[in-house]
């Protein structure tokens, strides 16, 4: 069924205004941190023959000639990463020589969610956006957690406040809210139960309640709507990145060639869902793909995805309208390797707000157990 009714900003007379969207903050590095010397970056015979294996994984999506350029910095940080007892989370929109190279666990946000819980080694460093740093630093309170680019932000989670949640609950007492985990820390402070676009629906009905508040994608919320009979109250916030795909370009690659398959995730708009063959998270898309291994496919969604996903299945040709986030390709090669050289930039969160952000993702990440 349609959502039962979207609310914004603008639908709050009183609503505070210059309010921070973010409670965490990345800060410089502790003064404590003993910076390392910047190792030696040049290509040498015996990085050339180091980094092979890794170059056989990527070696379908980048060219040999680029290899060079990257190939010393790649060692750099692995050798880094063991000296700093330092593991890599990579979201699976990260660029190729970040997923495949330096990356010891990739994936969606719901797998990187629940790898945060496992990790055992001193020092996460986050490449993805600053929210999936936060959610790591929420599941590792005793832990170090680094984000190579802390202005990699994200325009849902910057699209909705604590307050606003709380002029929401004001408005519907009694409704649960649900928030995306594309939400700061101050958000999910504020709210029952934490989703990913893996589990939206999952958790929206995990609630037992006749309605239920999800913020702050409306297009996530619309499709979860489309798949359950609970009632859906939304936020006007949407990806960047999403949004601005279209029905009418979908179309036109089917006509260009109807064979082709097409998969989208759920922050796209309803008329570009209704185009896809298959809609799911970037975790359930990239298991689409490799089990039903399409000729042709164009995947609706960050554009370094289909990057990742060629370099494993070259046989898949990827048609691509290439969007790309604009805060994922903050975190570079580069900007890694100063991170865990100088251990900045450190990701804190305020311990009070820490406590009560913290249960909300992982009440949903125990209703997996
Ligand atoms: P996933 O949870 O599907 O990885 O999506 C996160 C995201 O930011 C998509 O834009
Ligand atoms: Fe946020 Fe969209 Fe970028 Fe994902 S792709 S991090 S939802 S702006």
């Amino acid at each position: 069924m349609p959502i039962a009714g979207i609310y914004g900003p603008d639908d709050f007379a009183d609503r505070p205004q210059g309010q921070t969207i973010s409670s965490s903050r990345a800060v410089p590095p502790a003064r404590t941190a003993q910076p390392l010397p910047m190792p030696s970056l040049e290509w040498t015979p015996e990085v050339e023959q180091a980094t092979a294996p890794l170059y056989e994984r990527v070696r379908h999506v980048i060219p040999p000639v680029e290899w060079p350029l990257m190939a010393p910095t790649i060692r750099a940080i692995n050798e880094l990463k063991r000296a700093r007892n330092a593991v890599v989370l990579a979201h699976n929109y990260q660029a190729p020589e970040i997923f495949h190279c330096v990356a010891d666990i990739g994936g969606d946000s719901l797998q990187l969610a629940i790898e945060a819980t496992k990790v055992k080694a001193d020092i996460i460093v986050q490449c993805g956006v600053h929210f999936m740093a936060e959610t790591s630093k929420l599941l590792n309170s005793d832990k170090t957690v680094l984000i190579p680019d802390a202005r990699a932000g994200c325009s849902l989670a910057a699209s909705i406040t604590g307050a606003d949640v709380r002029l929401l609950r004001e408005k519907f007492p009694g409704v649960p809210v649900v928030a995306y985990v594309n939400t700061s820390a101050e958000v999910k402070a504020e709210v029952d139960i934490c989703c990913t676009s893996s589990n939206a629906v999952q958790v929206v009905e995990s609630l037992n309640a006749p309605s239920v508040i999800f913020l702050p994608d409306r297009y996530l919320a619309s499709y979860v709507a489309s798949k359950t009979d609970v009632k859906i109250i939304a936020w006007k916030g949407a990806c960047e990145v999403h949004e601005r795909f279209t029905g009418e370009e979908l179309r036109a690659f089917r006509d260009a060639d109807p064979s082709v398959q097409i998969i989208a995730h759920p922050e796209c708009p309803p008329d570009v869902l209704a185009e896809a063959d298959f809609t799911g998270s970037t975790a359930h898309m990239i298991n689409w793909v490799r089990e039903r291994r399409p000729r042709r496919l164009v995947m609706i969604t960050e554009c370094s995805m289909a990057d990742n996903v060629r370099a494993e299945l070259p046989d898949v040709e990827m048609l691509r309208p290439c969007n790309l986030c604009p805060h994922m390709k903050r975190i570079t090669l580069a900007n890694i390797l100063q991170s865990l050289l100088t251990l900045g930039e450190e990701v804190t969160i305020d311990p009070v707000l820490a406590e009560r952000a913290r249960r909300s993702v992982e009440r949903m990440i125990n209703l997996r157990n």
